[in-house]
């Protein structure tokens, strides 16, 4: 939540300034806001809403300086209003701080520092480290880098902070605790974001932060220390993402350009992962085989979509390896006492790597003796780096708050778990597993044909824009891809939305049943078990009850009571979700088009959730 820029170097800092926001607006856009070094007080602008509101702000009193920090905000302190928006300032208004996270212990710094005489002109938790730092920088004689370190010693809670003072306007000084910043080295300047989509337009070259790290930029270099002030070593690294991958290419959103990026993604994370002599590669998930055969137990925690990615992880490693999954909601896991040893693997699964749920959750297990695989799309982000090993997913940049193809690429993965972990402990044959690896590799394939014939689906989605509510239907395997299909029409269309177990509906949900009410309801494949007939009873149950029925079945599968089909191509049933989650994305874009709803900002929400 919220994103943070800082830049000093040649440029007009305003430009990388506002593009770095422009590409991290995904973390929040309640409001925007930059303060830019000017010498003697610093020039401040802010406002709420989205960026464009600070952009068509700008004037000819915009000054061309070359430092400056910007924030995007997801509101937490304070109501999304000019006056909560970062940047925050001091009494003088010659320093400036932006800040993502919370700063738990702000209320009596505020008392604090009020009783010293600094007015408050925000409801933020944030404007308290203006003072401070300010304060503290004169105690340490100018140098905001040793104020920096004093002040992080004084705070409790998550932070990522950017500071700039008016005196030493190239200079800027940043730090983490819990949330994400990364620095940008380029040639003669240098950057701070919270993550590289950034400054990738500008340098491939970035360093990542550990804990409690200060860093300070100019544009001649950085210099990293702890909190002691001892000297850290750059952990320097190469961006594989391009530029162009975090832009729009044509598409009209970003959802819909990743939504169409699927075939590839999901190609580029299965490839290269079986051996010549079929044995499936995962050498990063860093577990012997003695290890994998002495697992007792596996969990799986993630929040939203990757939560339902952790769903299907658990049909696929309990189908194939035999041991038992858990599955839970991040948030809830850190709060139990869970029974986790040596012998149980965590599953953390989360596209950005940063949110603060997953990373809680994390931690708790960790401390309880369970060893981590992160499934991640973001290289170097903060869960991967705190778990034993990590998978990376290949999805690319995912811009879009709602996500498509790392959830996509997340379910790969968690296929590839599986196969790799039966195929050890040796409970499938190698040829069997081989069987299921090229049938994979046909799904980038399959998923491209759902793409091509998606105009119908569109022009029906169009048809149930009225609707108060859509419900989802699914059993098995495809009980998740229902809870998936109606997240995202809650996230995108803001419309009552909700996934069920088809078996379930008879327990209660049938009462929601009205008529007219949309049901669309995934059909398990008729090949592999009795259940499609169980589903084709459900639906008849909601349709004598008025329901307009909408079922995604595979080619050839009969279906009766439908008013409408949507055909995917034939998979083995455990790889269903892969393509039948493909056009309830495409349902739920449709549908936010329609009702007028910003697709890759939808309101309330941010991409990456770093606070609990
Ligand atoms: C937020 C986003 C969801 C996402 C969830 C988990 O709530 O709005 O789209 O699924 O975070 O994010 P992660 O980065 O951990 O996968």
């Amino acid at each position: 939540m919220c994103g943070i820029v800082g830049y000093t170097g040649p440029q007009s800092a305003v430009v990388p300034l506002i593009e770095g926001l422009r590409r991290l607006e995904y973390r929040g856009y309640d409001s925007a806001g930059i303060a830019l070094g000017t010498p003697g007080t610093l020039f401040i602008e802010k406002r709420a809403g989205k960026l464009v509101n600070l952009e068509e702000s700008f004037d000819e009193s915009l000054p061309v300086v070359h430092s400056g920090i910007g924030h995007t905000r997801w509101a937490t302190h304070g109501g999304p209003t000019d006056r909560n928006a970062h940047p925050h300032v001091d009494n003088e208004g010659k320093l400036a701080v932006i800040h993502n996270g919370i700063i738990e212990n702000y209320s009596a710094l505020k008392a604090e520092l009020q009783s010293r005489g600094h007015t408050f002109k925000s409801e933020t938790d944030t404007e308290s480290v203006a003072h401070l730092l300010s304060d503290l920088r004169k105690e340490h004689k100018g140098d905001l880098t040793a104020a920096m370190r004093a002040a992080v010693k004084l705070l409790r809670g998550s932070f990522t902070l950017l500071a700039i003072h008016a005196d030493a306007p190239d200079v800027i000084v940043g730090v983490r605790r819990n949330s994400p910043l990364v620095v940008g080295l380029g040639k003669g300047e240098n950057f701070m974001a919270s993550d590289v989509a950034a400054f990738i337009e500008y340098t491939k070259r970035a360093v990542e932060l550990g804990q409690d790290e200060v860093v300070t930029i100019t544009p001649q270099g950085i210099l990293i220390t702890d909190l002691e002030g001892k000297a850290v070593a750059p952990k320097e690294y190469e961006i594989s993402w391009s530029a162009e991958a975090a832009q729009k290419g044509g598409f009209t959103h970003f959802m819909l350009k990743e939504i169409f990026e699927q075939p590839k993604a999901v190609a580029d994370t299965l490839i290269g992962r079986l051996s010549d002599n079929n044995q499936i590669v995962l050498d990063e998930i860093r577990m012997s085989s003695a290890e994998i055969k002495d697992l007792k137990k596996i969990l799986v925690i993630a929040c939203g979509t990757a939560y339902h990615a952790g769903m299907i992880a658990k049909y696929a490693i309990e189908k194939w390896a035999k041991i038992p999954v858990e599955v839970e909601i991040a948030s809830e896991f850190r709060y139990r006492d869970p029974i986790i040893n040596k012998s149980t693997l965590v599953i953390a699964i989360s596209q950005s790597g940063e949110t603060m749920d997953t990373l809680m959750a994390i931690r708790h297990a960790k401390s309880a003796g369970a060893r981590v695989l992160a499934i991640c799309n973001t290289n170097s982000s903060t869960i991967p780096r705190e778990s034993d090993a990590v998978l990376y997913t290949h999805a690319g940049p995912e811009i879009a708050v709602a996500s498509t193809k790392a959830f996509l690429t997340q379910v790969i993965a968690v296929y590839l778990i599986g196969l790799h972990l039966a195929q050890v402990r040796g409970v499938m044959k190698d040829s069997q597993v081989a069987q299921l690896y090229y049938e994979m590799l046909e799904l980038p394939g399959k998923i491209e044909q759902i793409l091509e014939t998606v105009e119908p689906l569109r022009t029906l989605t169009r048809s149930f824009a009225q609707s108060e509510s859509v419900l989802f239907l699914g059993r098995n395997i495809g009980y998740p891809v229902a809870l998936e299909g109606a997240l995202k029409l809650k996230e995108l269309a803001y419309m009552h939305a909700e996934g069920f177990a088809g078996g379930e509906l008879k327990h209660g949900p049938i009462a929601l049943i009205d008529k007219g009410t949309p049901v669309i309801a995934i059909l398990p494949s008729s090949h592999e078990h009795a259940l499609d007939e169980k589903m084709l009873s459900n639906i008849q149950e909601v349709k004598a009850r008025g329901a307009r029925v909408i079922v995604i079945a595979q080619e050839s599968d009969e279906v009766v009571g439908a008013e409408h089909i949507i055909r995917i191509p034939r998979a083995s049933a455990i790889f269903q979700p892969i393509l039948a989650t493909v056009p309830l994305q495409v349902f739920a874009y449709e549908m936010a088009i329609c009702r007028g709803n910003d697709v890759d900002q939808p309101r309330n929400l941010a991409k990456s959730v770093t606070v609990e």
